[in-house]
């Protein structure tokens, strides 16, 4: 007996000494990334009181959604409003046909809330929604918009973020590697990408909300679908930090992962002439033109669904493709995925940079896109025959039981021609999660205190095998919410609406006191030595504001006495620059 006391009392000892060597937690909750999944969890997990601190490598929030549209929701007022009849039903049975091996669970479960979860949730912070798509994969109209891309939906989430006592941001904090002890997570390593300073940050649940890695081509390519052939040219067309950092973290703790050759890669991807890496591609298209491959042939409907029409690239030899069209077609040409086409330039470096080619006659166009003249030639005018006659009988694209409207001659000099390459976009495998958004190993047992939503996880498998329009958006809020409840001990019970929490006078930010220190003067800055000085950390503001010198915009526009031009720390700054984003995306 006195032994056990001996022993109890050893015991008892040791374990007041651990915990009072073992560092206090800085949160209850650390969200590692800002993006759509990120402030979903971390809104969440605070409407639920735990204290969370959500870290971004970037120097501000939103990440992919800023670029995004819509938001694939079933059910809902909008629809209802505009005479769609949907249910979770229709949906599952659209959803499972296009992904051919989506999962039957997840996707369940995605439908049926959708419209709680999502789309009510939303417009409890103030997301208005404007208008519904119709595309091929959903048999009801069901893509929403909130009145232009998903910034309008991230902005309003910050806005509340920010104003929450129990939510804190650090920017240009990169998680480098994750604190894993006695077979559990207890919070991460960071670097802050402006200081170079390294340090720990600890809570006992980690969130991984980092994205995917569709920028990342040599992990794209490592990853590849051995059923599909490789393209010689890939270029990026996902966002910057999209560098599947998340992944590794993961995977370095035990986390398995799942469905890793499933990424969405898109046909149309145009060179981007202001990129220095020379990497990156900008989607472009017009229904007004045809699609040749460099044997000058058309190979495939060009309005046939994406999934079918991004499959016929690949497999051309080599895989690339020209949309030809004519002085009429220029009208109906679009070009997306950067600010600066937005400036009043507007493709004019497209053309200079030789990537919009023009020409007086087809030989012309042939000779300088490099294309076969008489295959081009007799293409083109096949097409014109087809289009008068009303019928496609090569492709089908159009006949007089199936107009196409879109469907034009091409004869109007100037002729033009775009040569376009596959491109990476977004990742439908990731990080594997149980149903409660822990990552599990690959016996599928969890990792104590990790957590991961959006597409990380490759939204959990919800796409299968071809990513549909709004089934990343819609799905990354939903494993958002579910990860904020589950670190907060939560059922899967939902609360819908934000809960109020009062904002605090002035936002306890953690900066570091540096900058902090010249945060409320503005210095005299010379921008364009700023803007070159490609400093770690400052991408965002390098990006920004060379727009802000090509459109000649003033200081003044958004800068203010509140906010001068320095960081913005607190309520009222981040307010304020918020209210910029709109400028620019
Ligand atoms: C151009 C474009 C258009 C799209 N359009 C649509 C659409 O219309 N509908 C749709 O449903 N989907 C669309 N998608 C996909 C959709 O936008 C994304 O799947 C979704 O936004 C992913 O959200 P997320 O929060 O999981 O990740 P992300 O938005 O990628 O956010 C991840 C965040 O983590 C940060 N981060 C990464 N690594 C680290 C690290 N190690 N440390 C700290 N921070 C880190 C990043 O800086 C970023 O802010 C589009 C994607 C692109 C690229
Ligand atoms: C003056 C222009 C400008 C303003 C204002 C601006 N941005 Fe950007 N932003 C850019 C440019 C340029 C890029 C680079 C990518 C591109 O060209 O699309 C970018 C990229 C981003 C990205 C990264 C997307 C990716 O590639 O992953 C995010 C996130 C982002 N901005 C968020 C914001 C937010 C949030 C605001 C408001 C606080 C904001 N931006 C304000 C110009 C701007
Ligand atoms: C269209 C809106 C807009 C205009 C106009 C604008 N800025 Fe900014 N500025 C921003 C945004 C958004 C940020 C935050 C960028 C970030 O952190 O990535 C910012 C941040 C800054 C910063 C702080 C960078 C840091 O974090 O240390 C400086 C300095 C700055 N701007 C200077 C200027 C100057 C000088 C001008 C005028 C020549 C200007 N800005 C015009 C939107 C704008």
């Amino acid at each position: 007996m006195a032994m056990f006391r001996t022993l109890l009392c050893w015991l008892t000892c040791a374990l007041l000494l651990s915990s009072c060597t073992r560092p206090l937690p800085d949160a209850d909750v650390i969200v590692i990334g800002s993006g759509i999944a990120g402030l979903s969890a971390a809104l969440e997990a605070g409407a639920a009181g735990q204290s969370v601190l959500v870290l971004d490598a970037n120097s501000v929030g939103g990440g992919h959604a800023v670029k995004a549209g819509g938001f694939a929701l079933v059910g809902t007022p909008l629809q209802e409003k505009k005479g769609f009849t949907d249910s979770p039903e229709i949906a599952a049975a659209d959803l499972l046909a296009w992904g051919e091996d989506a999962d039957p669970v997840w996707v369940r479960r995605y439908v049926e809330s959708s419209r709680t979860e999502v789309y009510d949730w939303l417009t409890g912070f103030g997301v208005r929604w404007g208008f519904i798509l119709d595309t091929p994969e959903h048999s009801v109209p069901r893509f929403h918009f909130a009145s232009g891309s998903a910034l309008n939906v991230v902005v309003p989430m910050m806005r509340t973020a920010f104003s929450r006592a129990n939510l804190d941001f650090r920017w240009n904090t990169e998680v480098t590697s994750l604190i894993n002890r006695n077979g559990g997570v207890h919070g991460v390593r960071v670097r802050d990408l402006r200081t170079g300073r390294e340090g720990e940050l600890r809570a006992p649940a980690v969130i991984i909300a980092t994205g995917g890695w569709q920028s990342d081509l040599a992990f794209v390519r490592r990853e590849w679908s051995p059923s599909v052939p490789q393209p010689p040219r890939l270029y990026g067309g996902a966002g910057h930090f999209a560098t599947g950092s998340g992944i590794r973290l993961g995977q370095e703790v035990g986390g398995g992962t799942t469905r890793m050759d499933q990424q969405v890669i898109f046909g149309s991807g145009l060179p981007d002439p202001q990129d220095p890496t020379g990497t990156r591609a900008l989607q472009t298209e017009n229904p007004s033109a045809i699609w040749v491959n460099a044997s000058g042939r058309r190979f495939i409907s060009e309005q046939a669904p994406s999934k079918l029409a991004d499959a016929a690239v690949l497999q051309q030899s080599p895989a690339t493709h020209w949309l030809i069209f004519d002085a009429d077609g220029l009208r109906t040409l679009r070009i997306r995925d950067a600010v600066w086409l937005g400036n009043p330039a507007g493709i004019a470096p497209l053309k200079a940079a030789g990537l919009i080619r023009q020409a007086d006659s087809l030989t012309a166009l042939a000779t300088g896109a490099g294309l076969p003249e008489m295959a081009l030639e007799a293409t083109v005018q096949r097409w014109n025959d087809a289009v008068a006659a009303g019928s496609d009988a090569d492709f089908g694209r159009f006949n007089s039981a199936a107009p196409d409207p879109t469907a034009r001659t091409v004869r109007r000099s100037p002729f033009y021609a775009i040569q376009l390459f596959p491109m990476t976009r977004k990742s439908m495998g990731g990080l594997a999660i149980d149903s409660s958004a822990r990552v599990v190993d690959a016996a599928g047992r969890p990792v104590r205190g990790l957590y991961a939503a959006g597409e990380v996880t490759g939204v959990a498998g919800i796409n299968g095998r071809y990513g549909g329009e709004g089934t990343f958006l819609g799905p990354s809020v939903f494993l958002g919410r579910l990860a904020g409840r589950a670190v907060s001990g939560g059922s899967d019970a939902l609360r819908i609406g934000p809960k109020p929490v009062a904002p605090p006078a002035t936002l306890k930010v953690s900066v570091d006191p540096e900058y902090r220190a010249g945060a409320l003067t503005a210095p005299p800055v010379a921008l364009p030595e700023l803007i070159n000085a490609q400093r770690p950390g400052y991408w965002h503001f390098e990006v920004a504001h060379r727009i802000v010198v090509e459109r000649a915009l003033d200081c003044t526009a958004c800068h203010t006495p509140v906010w001068p031009t320095s960081p913005a720390n607190s309520l009222a700054q981040r307010e304020l620059q918020l209210n910029a984003c709109s400028t620019c995306h």
